[in-house]
């Protein structure tokens, strides 16, 4: 999947720096274009003359060559790149791009990259864990880069833990794998619902519950920086979406929230239905607020919502994909099982109230996922945006058979 690709091979100044000379030569073996780019420490850690050997191309450091005064154009860089790698990144690397302090060539290119971006951080163990460099990593996952999470073991310190740079021969299947999901997700249109809805009682009290919309803001961004077009329709939450090809249609009830995904899914491949929706609205909704009363309390009726869910299982064409959530406080698996036969959903992401660290409001879930076709797949507890990776690659195989 790498034949003819245009790789920015970004290196900063940790000693893992000596892995890249085999990391450019497995990209380059691999069919890719290489262009190295070298912050001034990586210098220290490796010679460029190796670098541009094997990659044929001459490494960029600098933003002018000093000998000619030629300025080396990160924009130019930018766009040229399918991908940029940064490895090793160094704890340093890491905040200026988590901040955008475009001191560097490699942050200046970084910055004005379109293509996606892999990280692969590599630094001493009690670096990696302080919670700055946690923070900024976070920060980067959040801009939708890929964190090629560094393996335990024994680091240039002669400590033992967590801060080495993943085998090169693993970045590059781990770039491999993103090309060739890309080609089923690329192109694909995808309508995603999240967050909670609203229902007025009077013109300042409403009902409505605790979802943040963390979960499926999570599956827009995975899916569109997989190449595909999505439309995000919210519920109100004070999340903002990162990738521009996200289309997002802000709405405030149960009803709006329905009638604005049954408009777009004739248009769409797939249907993710992350929102929790309140399930009954006011009938009447009081259009002056509701005084209080000393001796009576006032009565709401409710009248049922639309379940959307539903209403897609029932007008979904074959070749449509829908994916439900089944948020649960006990009988998990066989609520959410028949919820998924129910809503006529492919499958069907689980989440137990009973899971620490797991459902609303939290950056953190712990899913089961339940297929049509009798597969159980148990996660572990991980961030929402590695979570969202874990169901697009379920969505991607049902929309590359379909
Ligand atoms: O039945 P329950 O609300 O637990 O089902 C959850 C699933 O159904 C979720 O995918 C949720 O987004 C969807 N749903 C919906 N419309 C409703 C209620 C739930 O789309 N009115």
């Amino acid at each position: 999947m790498l034949k003819g690709k245009h790789i920015i091979l970004g290196i900063t100044g940790g000693i893992a720096a000596y892995k890249c000379a085999t990391l450019t030569r497995l990209l380059i073996k691999a069919g890719a274009e290489v262009q190295v780019i070298m912050t001034p420490n990586a210098k220290q850690f490796i010679q460029p003359l190796t670098l541009s050997t094997l990659s044929g191309k001459p490494v960029i450091s600098e933003f002018f060559t000093a000998n000619t005064g030629q300025w080396n154009s990160h924009v130019d860089l930018g766009l040229w790149a399918d991908a940029l790698i940064i490895a090793p990144a160094t704890a340093s690397t890491i905040g200026k791009m988590a901040h955008g302090v475009a001191d560097n060539m490699l942050v200046t290119t970084y910055l004005s990259a379109k293509a996606p971006v892999f990280v692969a951080p590599a630094m001493d163990l009690d670096m990696m864990r302080h919670p700055s460099t946690v923070r900024n990593i976070e920060l980067l996952r959040s801009y939708g880069n890929h964190i090629i999470e560094p393996a335990e073991g024994e680091l240039a310190s002669h400590l033992v833990g967590k801060g080495r740079m993943e085998e090169p021969e693993n970045i590059v299947k781990v770039l491999d794998e993103f090309f060739s999901a890309d080609e089923t997700m690329t192109g694909k249109r995808v309508l995603i619902t999240a967050g909670p809805t609203v229902e007025k009682i009077d013109p300042v009290r409403y009902i409505s519950n605790f979802s943040s919309g963390k979960m499926g803001f999570a599956l827009a961004e995975e899916c569109a920086s997989r190449g595909a077009l999505v439309t995000l329709v919210a519920g109100p939450v004070t999340l903002k979406t990162q990738n521009s090809s996200i289309e997002r249609i802000d709405v405030t009830t149960a009803v709006e929230m329905h009638d604005a995904v049954m408009k777009s899914l004739p248009d769409n491949d797939a249907i993710i239905l992350c929102a929790a929706v309140a399930d009954y609205r006011v009938e009447n909704v009081a259009d002056k607020k509701i005084k209080r009363e000393k001796n009576t309390a006032p009565v709401l009726h409710l009248t049922p919502n639309p379940d959307i869910a539903r209403a897609v299982g029932q007008a979904k064409r074959a070749d449509q994909v829908s994916v439900g959530f089944a948020l649960e406080t006990d009988n998990e698996n066989v609520n959410a099982q028949s919820k998924m036969e129910r809503k006529n959903l492919n499958f069907i992401v689980m989440n137990s109230l009973r899971d620490k660290n797991a459902g609303f409001q939290v950056d953190t879930n712990k899913v089961t996922i339940f297929t049509d076709k009798g597969e159980v797949i148990e996660g572990e507890c991980k961030s929402k945006r590695d979570v969202a990776h874990d169901i697009v690659d379920v969505l991607q195989k049902y929309l590359s058979k379909k």
